[in-house]
C-alpha cells in the first residue's frame, strides 16, 4: 500500500534495514545526500521536496556512535528547515543509553543528553526498540513509541521446540525483558546474580531459579563486549544447564565480543538487524532476525494515528 504524505529518509548506519522498511511500506527511500565535506563535516542535502510531509528518519546510533548520532541530528534539522510537517526519529538502536543515571559522582547522564539533542534538532516524535531502560522515554518531552523485539525473537525460539526451556536474565537489570520472553514461551524464569561476598574477594555467581538439566535461553537487550553474556553462560552451565542459547536484541559487538561469544559454545545466538553485522563479525550459529516488519508497521500506524501498542497484544 502506498502511503500518501509519508516520507522516509535514512542516515548511513543501517541502510539495509531502512530499505527493508521501505519495501514493507511500498515506498521509496527518500533521495538524499548524507556524505562528508572535505574536512569530514557531515554534508546533508535532500533531493526531494518534503514540505508538509510526515517525515521519518531511520538511523541506529551504533558505532561509530558519534558520527551516526550527528548524521541523525543534521537530517532532523534539515527536514525541519525544509518544512516537513512532522519529523520522527526512528532509532532501532538507541546508543549512549547505558548512562541513564548518576550511579557515581561526577558522571554525566548521556541518555538524557541525547534526548535533549534530538529535541533541540527538531524531532517531534521518537520510535525506538528495546531501550536499555524503559524509563529513558521519560527523558523526552515529546511522544516516544517503544517497540519490543520480543514477538520476533520468541517466534524464532518457539519454532525450535526446545526441551524444557528456561529464560535467564544475565543480570538483575534485565529481568523485565527476560520475564516478557518467558511469558510468551511458557518457560520458567531465572536470573544470574553476581555478588561480591566480601570487599576483598572476587565476585561469585548465583542463579536465582532452577536451570539444572534445562535449556537456558540467556536473554539480554544488547551484547557489547560480550563480557556479561559469556560470564552468565559460564555460570548457568556450572549450575547444570544442559545447553545454552543466547538472545540479544542489539548486536553492538565491539572489542572481543565475537571471540567471547564463540567461547560460550552456545547452541544458537539470536540477534536482530537493529545494527548491521559486518562479515568480519559473523560467527557460526548466529541468526540475525529482521525487525523491518515491526518498524514498518509501527511507522504506518503512527502516520495513520493508529495504536502502536496493539502490535504487542
Ligand atoms: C547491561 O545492563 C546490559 O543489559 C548488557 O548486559 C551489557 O551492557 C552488555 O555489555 P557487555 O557485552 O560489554 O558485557
Amino acid at each position: 500500500m502506498l502511503e500518501t504524505g509519508l516520507t522516509i529518509f535514512a542516515g548511513n548506519s543501517n541502510l539495509e534495514l531502512a530499505n527493508e522498511i521501505c519495501r514493507y511500506l511500498d515506498l521509496p527511500l527518500g533521495a538524499a545526500t548524507v556524505g562528508r565535506f572535505p574536512d569530514n563535516e557531515i554534508n546533508v542535502k535532500l533531493d526531494v521536496d518534503v514540505r508538509g510531509t510526515d517525515a521519518f528518519v531511520i538511523q541506529s546510533t551504533c558505532p561509530p556512535v558519534n558520527d551516526h548520532l550527528m548524521e541523525l541530528l543534521i537530517l532532523i534539522e534539515c527536514l525541519v528547515r525544509s518544512s516537513a510537517r512532522r519529523v520522527t526519529a526512528v532509532i532501532p538502536y538507541y546508543g549512549y543509553a547505558r548512562q541513564d543515571r548518576k550511579d557515581e559522582s561526577r558522571t554525566p547522564i548521556t541518555a538524557k543528553l541525547v534526548a535533549n539533542l534530538l529535541e533541540s534538532a527538531g524531532a517531534n516524535r521518537v520510535l525506538t526498540m528495546d531501550l536499555h531502560a524503559a524509563q529513558i522515554q521519560g527523558f523526552f518531552d515529546i511522544p516516544v513509541d517503544h517497540l519490543y523485539a520480543r514477538p520476533v525473537m520468541t517466534k524464532h525460539f518457539k519454532s525450535l521446540n526446545l526441551d524444557d526451556p528456561v529464560v535467564v536474565s544475565p543480570d538483575v537489570g534485565g529481568i523485565r525483558l527476560a520475564r516478557g520472553y518467558s511469558k510468551v514461551l511458557g518457560a520458567r524464569l531465572a536470573v544470574v546474580d553476581k555478588r561480591r561476598v566480601s570487599p576483598d574477594s572476587t565476585e561469585i555467581g548465583f542463579v536465582i531459579g532452577d536451570v539444572e538439566g534445562r535449556t537456558a535461553i540467556l536473554a539480554d537487550d544488547l551484547v557489547s563486549t560480550g563480557g556479561t553474556i559469556a560470564e552468565a553462560a559460564k555460570i548457568v552451565k556450572e549450575k547444570g544447564a544442559k545447553e545454552v542459547y543466547i538472545s540479544a536484541t542489539h548486536p553492538v559487538f565491539c572489542g572481543n565480543a565475537v571471540e567471547r561469544l564463540a567461547s560460550v559454545n552456545a547452541s544458537g545466538i539470536v540477534v536482530t538487524n537493529s545494527i548491521p553485522i559486518s562479515t568480519a563479525k559473523e560467527l557460526s550459529g548466529l541468526t540475525q532476525l529482521s525487525v523491518a516488519g515491526l518498524f514498518g508497521e509501527a511507522i504506518r500506524r503512527i502516520h495513520q494515528s493508529k495504536s502502536v501498542s496493539s502490535l504487542f497484544d
